[in-house]
């Protein structure tokens, strides 16, 4: 049953939470104060410390990956190597917990249970008189960890970085939350992370996101398997946002819908169904304050969209045609039905923009939250139900 080949994607992996790109998106001036903050490392082996603050999805651990795969091999090649530890505070979230991480870095075989953080903390600091090599901590959702109450660790590990515990090599430290820390950070702790060390992560732009997918999809689906359009709606959809996990989440399950139906490509339609799977903005309870006649018009925009991103007015009109002689109804004017329209646009179920251009003014409708598939059929029973109590 495994053994059909992909048609659509070319390496899953590409999609993996912990996938870090080459190159990232529109961070260069991020990774830039980055490399000023951590030039005494690089150079003169002196610990440096960052905290990398921003909303979720804005590359923060990303960024710190990145760097710190640059850095590393810049110290590789000067021949003073480095060493990094990675901790994610969300998974380890306990000051016992990333203590264990920390010694079991320079210890494999080191116990998960029976020591005590005071024991933990002495074998870590032996490890580091021993360590040969300048380390760089990463404490990554470190305020999850904060929102606890886990001060201490944050000040022990921080009394590291300001060298006051003799040991070997220096310890330089890289910090991450989505809020700012100041707040969370007692001033003993905090006096060391002096201000001027964080490093802002705004959110993305609808440019930035296109950019971000278009790597992604390049990098992950077979060639030629991704349109414009899909893309254009994956970087709308996510920019709401500005979360580039969302964007790649959106790619990556429209692109295994795509695979599970066979199809030819990823379209518009598997963006609608990926985008319904992570939110559903188009409720059942929504769609039933509708009166019959702006049902049909509902069922006429999805049932002509297909697998399109937009579909223009007058083409919704000549299906509204068709449906209403299908359900027994006689459509009404050109005028009522831009009205209906306009109204369901209300509910948020659809969204309509206006161009203009050398052939005069068009109206284009699209289906941003739900697979027009889905709305279709839901549409179907929605009428059904209604003339059979409309029979009663
Ligand atoms: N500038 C970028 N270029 C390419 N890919 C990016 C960029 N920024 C983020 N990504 C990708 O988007 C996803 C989310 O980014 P990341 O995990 O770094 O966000 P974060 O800021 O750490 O979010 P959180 O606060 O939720 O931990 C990852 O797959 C990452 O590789
Ligand atoms: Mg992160």
């Amino acid at each position: 049953m495994f053994e059909k080949g992909s048609t659509i994607i070319r390496d899953a992996k590409v999609f993996d939470y912990d996938y870090v790109p080459d190159r990232l998106i529109g961070r260069d001036g991020q990774l830039a104060s980055m490399e000023v903050l951590f030039r005494p490392l690089a150079n003169h082996g002196r610990s440096c410390t960052a905290m990398l603050i921003g909303p979720v999805g804005t590359g923060k651990t990303a960024a710190a990956k990145c760097f710190c795969r640059d850095l590393s091999a810049y110290c590789a090649t000067k021949g003073s190597p480095i060493d990094v530890i990675f901790v994610n505070c969300r998974s380890r979230n306990s000051e016992a917990a990333v203590l264990l991480h920390l010694v079991q870095h320079f210890d494999k075989g080191f116990p998960e249970r029976g020591f005590s953080p005071d024991q933990m903390w002495r074998a870590l600091r032996t490890h580091m008189a021993n360590e040969g090599k300048d380390v760089v901590m990463v404490l990554d959702e470190v305020d999850v960890l904060l929102k606890k109450g886990t001060m201490d660790l944050v000040y022990q590990i921080s009394r590291f970085t300001d060298g006051g515990q003799g040991q070997g090599r220096s310890v330089s430290l890289i910090m991450i939350s989505q809020e700012p820390l100041n707040e969370m950070l007692d001033e003993a702790s905090f006096s060391s992370f002096r201000r001027a060390n964080t490093v802002v992560f705004g959110k993305y732009g609808y440019d930035e996101l296109r950019e971000i997918v278009l790597q992604r999809a390049k990098a992950g689906l077979l060639p030629g398997k991704i349109g414009d359009e899909p893309i254009d709606m994956i970087a709308e959809s996510a920019a709401e946002y500005g979360d580039a996990r969302m964007a790649i989440e959106l790619l990556d399950r429209a692109a295994n819908m795509a695979e599970g139906e066979m199809a030819s490509e990823v379209d518009a339609e598997h963006v609608r169904g990926a985008k319904a799977m992570i939110y559903s903005t188009v409720s059942e309870s929504k769609l039933m304050t509708l009166d019959r006649n702006r049902m049909l018009a509902l069922l006429a925009v999805s049932r002509s969209i297909k697998k399109n991103k937009y579909v223009n007015m007058a083409a919704a009109e000549k299906t509204y045609a068709v449906v209403c002689e299908e359900y027994d109804t006689a459509p009404r004017k050109h005028t009522q039905f831009w009205t209906y329209v306009q109204d369901i646009e209300k509910l948020g179920v659809i969204q309509t923009i206006v161009l203009n251009d050398s052939s005069g003014r068009t109206t284009l409708i699209s289906l941003p939250g739900i697979p027009s598939k889905v709305l279709s059929e839901k549409m179907e029973s929605l009428l059904e139900s209604s003339s059979s109590k409309e029979e009663r």
